[in-house]
């Protein structure tokens, strides 16, 4: 249990968290990574809606948290082209709410941000500091959303893109899925990014947040706050990602219908949607390793440890 200092480095009280969105893919390993760090309140969309700034208020008046940690989002990225007013109430206006509690608490935000305000024109990984330039609804309210968090004198922005965990619906579960069904599955070879699992981010977040709890209370208003891209290391496409997928699969003894040279790379020109996705959202996570000292393993271990926990699961 971790316990807040006060000027002397005494305990004074238990650390308050708010977790927002603890139902989504990121809120559910958040809620096992962050609860060794103090008291975790974990509200549902009907007692803090973010299209509610009044519940939203309430709550963190209620609280008064020391961190808050939202992970709540429209995460629709093509429902968001028809919605952009409601996906830019919850990504963006919402945030300026949040942003203004967290100050009149002296809370720290914690902030989560897409890949998807980038352009993915830029033929390197981007760096925190890269000029954004969303392609869609969704990538606009996310930059949005960043604009606002920053509001709060304290405030860490962790950007990541191409997530997947346990919980949810992401491109690793639907593939496995198809993979069971068909012989041949054609994927995208031109768009690249890094698998990065939710259980990753999730412990990055706590290690981070570890080290804001133990500064002491005047070196934590000097704390390292701002953005900070995170990602496993390594990068891939999508084609890649699914090659990988399936190694694992039948290195576990998945039962495939998949054809051993069942996958074909394909151009994305070739892939209809409604919504433009950056093409190279690759993340450079040096700040991050610099700044806090951590390690980010490769893309692959977490694929194999997800694979494998999924196989567990199905028997
Ligand atoms: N998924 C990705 O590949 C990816 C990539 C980069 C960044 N991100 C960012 O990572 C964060 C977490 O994403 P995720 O994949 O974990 O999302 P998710 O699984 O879709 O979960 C979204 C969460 O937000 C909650 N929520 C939605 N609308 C709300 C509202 N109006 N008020 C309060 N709560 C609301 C949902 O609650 P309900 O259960 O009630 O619906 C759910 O708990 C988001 O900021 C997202 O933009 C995601």
């Amino acid at each position: 249990v971790a316990w807040k200092s006060d000027e002397h480095g005494y305990a004074a009280h238990r650390v308050k968290i708010l977790l927002l969105g603890a139902s989504g893919q990121l809120g559910a390993e958040l809620r096992r990574s962050l609860a060794p760090l103090g008291e975790l309140t974990t509200p549902s969309r009907s007692d803090c809606d973010l299209m509610q700034p009044c519940t939203v208020r309430r709550c963190v008046r209620v609280l008064r948290p020391d961190i808050i940690v939202n992970a709540a989002a429209w995460t629709d990225v093509e429902g968001a082209e028809q919605a952009a007013a409601q996906a830019m109430a919850v990504n963006g206006a919402a945030l300026t709410v949040l942003a203004e509690q967290a100050r009149a608490c002296h809370a720290l935000l914690v902030h989560y941000s897409s890949d998807y305000v980038f352009d993915g024109r830029l033929g390197r990984a981007y760096v925190e500091s890269d000029a954004p330039n969303p392609l869609s609804a969704y990538g606009r309210s996310k930059l949005a959303g960043d604009e606002a968090a920053r509001q709060a004198d304290r405030h860490l922005i962790l950007r990541a893109g191409w997530l997947y965990g346990l919980h949810g619906d992401n491109f690793l579960k639907t593939l496995l899925t198809l993979m069971r069904q068909r012989a041949q599955l054609d994927v995208v070879a031109d768009q690249f990014g890094t698998p990065t699992s939710t259980e990753l981010l999730a412990d990055v977040t706590a290690q981070v947040l570890a080290r804001y709890l133990h500064a002491h209370a005047d070196a934590r208003a000097d704390f390292a706050f701002g953005t900070y891209h995170v990602a496993a290391s390594g990068d891939t496409h999508w084609y890649g990602y699914a090659c990988q997928i399936a190694e694992q699969a039948r290195a576990v003894g998945w039962p495939l219908r998949l054809a051993d040279d069942g996958l074909r790379a394909i151009d994305s020109s070739a892939w209809f949607s409604q919504v433009l996705r950056p093409r190279d959202s690759r993340l450079d996570t040096t700040r991050l390793r610099a700044t806090f000292g951590l390690r980010l393993p490769p893309w692959q271990d977490g694929v194999q440890r997800m694979v494998t926990q999924l196989i567990e699961g199905a028997h």
